[in-house]
């Protein structure tokens, strides 16, 4: 792959970056939607209806994240390694609510469907850290309301997080990376065919198997991200 050294390079991850550290993905096969509906743990609907279900879902998931046994794999490092040494803009958009990428190093980070180590007020807005369970009858630290801290994750039907800014920065890409994601949930899914139409970035798949948008993208690698993905970036990184 030719790629001008000066050029950006946007990266999107899903759950299949996280497998390897050992943090279930959603579609695969006893994967997370296998065990639980998202109607019933990942909607505002649920939330009104059952706050401690999802609470409880949102809890047992945080303390797996928080878990000692828990650590970033090859594949994030690798990621942290290009945004230190490409010449050019590196930016990681991830679907994960892990905090796996920040522990590998990466920086230049965006959460776009929100983050379990965080909590958000539905009452006053403010975002805190949050490394524990919490429940109907959590405290808000800024406006001390009680039963209105949500975990700051993004539900199927609320908008993803910081979408102008990833727009701009799949407009602008020189190389679009897909790592880790089935390509069965908007808008991430679409995201190669922003950097398509805009015409000016090559886009590569690195998944274990393909995904339902495998024909979008001009290249494609298929194993596991461990060994895929350090490869991959150890060729960029030659011909940077
Ligand atoms: N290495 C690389 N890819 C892997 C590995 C691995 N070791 N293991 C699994 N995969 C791939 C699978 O082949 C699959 O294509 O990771 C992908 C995981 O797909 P999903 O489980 O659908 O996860 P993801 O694409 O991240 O889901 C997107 O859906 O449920 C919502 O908000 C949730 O962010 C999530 C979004």
């Amino acid at each position: 792959m030719k790629l001008d050294r000066n050029a950006s390079i946007v990266i999107l991850t899903g759950a299949g970056i996280s497998k390897e550290s050992g943090l279930d993905t959603f579609r695969d096969e006893g994967g997370v939607w296998s065990k639980v509906r998202i109607e019933d743990v990942a909607t505002p609907d649920a939330y009104i209806a059952n706050p401690d279900r999802v609470h409880e879902f949102y809890n047992m998931r945080r303390a797996a994240v928080l878990d000692d046994s828990l650590h970033p794999n090859a594949a994030h490092a690798a990621l942290a390694e290009l945004e230190q040494h490409w010449p050019g803009n590196v930016l990681v958009v991830t679907q994960n609510v892990d905090d796996l990428h920040e522990r590998a190093g990466s920086e230049n980070l965006i959460h776009m469907h929100g983050e379990l180590l965080k909590s958000r007020c539905t009452a006053c807005g403010d975002i805190s850290d949050c490394r524990q369970d919490l429940s109907v009858n959590s405290v808000c630290d800024a406006c001390h309301a009680t039963g209105t801290v949500r975990p700051h994750i993004v539900w199927f039907g609320e908008m993803p997080m910081q979408m102008d800014d990833i727009h701009d920065a799949l407009a602008d890409a020189g190389l679009f990376i897909s790592i880790g994601t089935s390509g069965n949930v908007y808008p991430a899914a679409g995201f190669v065919d922003v950097v398509r139409v805009a015409g000016t970035g090559q886009t590569v798949e690195l998944n274990l198997e393909p995904s339902s948008g495998a024909t979008h993208f001009d290249d494609s690698r298929y194993g596991p991200a461990t060994e895929i993905v350090p490869a991959f970036v150890r060729t960029l990184l030659e011909n940077a």
